[in-house]
């Protein structure tokens, strides 16, 4: 039996395939490609198409005996999502009850969903806990939040389980140098920052400094890709053991500011990086750290790059020897 990767050729998603594989687990991905690369997949059975186009998931579903869905296929960006949410509710949330609709016709009860702590908007203290209240800052964790909603309902009434895994920010690349992150436009902050680094940029853009933090610039929670990987693998296992719904958060605990993280990668790659403060960005919350306990001792996840310098370290590696991303 195979396990189904929406959006498997992406940065996370790809990632989770190459884990997969490693694991001799028979791996099936779909994909549009829309911000996927086929260069990213290190095996598996790529179908190019739509998780919303009904005919082409039906081929999928019938040629393949699904065990469970990884679904990752959604957009992600927080200031895109103020701009264009109707982009986000189509793709995630219309995506998503396309994936469930099928899953249901097909009688797939299994699924991992890529959340994020978006859903939980401005914290009401740090680190946050998946008991948390979840009231999104900005469109795109309100489109992963009603994405969570839906599918308890769809547990109540069809019996999918699922586990849903808030990533705080992933960041990183597989210890391969194979695989890495790479989109377009790129808008993330630590690829950006090498970005200066590799000297395609003049400096880094800061947006704001006038939050309440200590350094005015704002704090979150990165976390390595490949753990990210392992969580969702551990969590496909939780399942198959019959357990429950459920919800985890994944980061490292410790916040990081920009003002911090740019001097990380000074540290790392020997480069001035020369910064600019600039107006905030719509939709940022402050601070985002995460607290996994819960995820660490119900799933028994363990991180094995927890140290911020050692993630900037694999991004660094995968930006050096792929300047342009997947393309030559
Ligand atoms: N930032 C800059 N300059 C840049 C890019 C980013 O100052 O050029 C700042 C942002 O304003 C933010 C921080 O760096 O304060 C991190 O920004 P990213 O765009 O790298 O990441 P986000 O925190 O906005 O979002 C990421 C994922 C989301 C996920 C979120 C959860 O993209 O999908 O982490 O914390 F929901």
């Amino acid at each position: 039996m195979a396990i189904l990767v929406t959006g498997g050729a992406g940065y996370i998603g790809s990632h989770t395939v190459a884990e997969l594989l490693a694991r001799n687990e028979e791996v099936v991905i779909v994909d549009n490609l829309q911000q996927g690369h086929r260069e990213a997949l290190l095996g598996g059975k790529l179908y190019e198409g739509d998780i919303r186009d009904g005919a082409f998931m039906d081929t999928v579903f019938q040629e393949n005996e699904i065990e469970a869905v990884i679904h990752f296929a959604a957009h992600s960006l927080v200031g895109e999502s103020m701009q264009n949410p109707a982009k986000y509710y189509h793709n995630n949330v219309y995506g998503t009850l396309c994936l469930l609709e099928k899953m249901t016709a097909y009688n797939v009860k299994k699924i991992v969903f890529s959340s994020t702590a978006a859903t939980y908007g401005e914290p009401e203290h740090v680190p946050i806990l998946e008991t948390d209240r979840t009231l999104p800052t900005n469109a795109y964790g309100e489109t992963k939040l009603a994405m969570e909603k839906m599918m308890r309902w769809f547990d109540t009434a069809h019996q999918i389980k699922f586990v849903s895994l808030r990533y705080f920010n992933a960041a990183g690349a597989h210890e391969s140098g194979r695989i890495g992150e790479d989109h377009a436009p790129e808008s993330h902050l630590i690829p950006i920052i090498l970005q200066v680094a590799l000297g395609q940029r003049p400096h880094i853009s800061v947006f704001g400094d006038d939050y309440a933090t200590p350094d005015g610039t704002c704090v979150r929670d990165y976390i390595h890709v490949t753990d990210l990987s392992d969580a969702h693998i551990l969590a496909v296992e939780k399942l198959r053991k019959g357990g429950d719904s459920s919800i985890y958060n994944l980061g490292n605990g410790t916040g990081f500011s920009v003002k911090e993280v740019i001097e990380i990668a000074r540290k790392v790659t020997g480069h001035p990086i020369p910064a600019v403060m600039e107006a905030r960005r719509a939709g940022d919350p402050a601070t985002l750290v995460a607290s996994s306990e819960r995820t660490k001792a119900e799933l028994g996840w363990k991180p094995r790059h927890a140290h911020l310098e050692q993630i900037m370290e694999t991004a660094w590696n995968w930006h050096q020897t792929h300047p342009n991303g997947y393309s030559l």
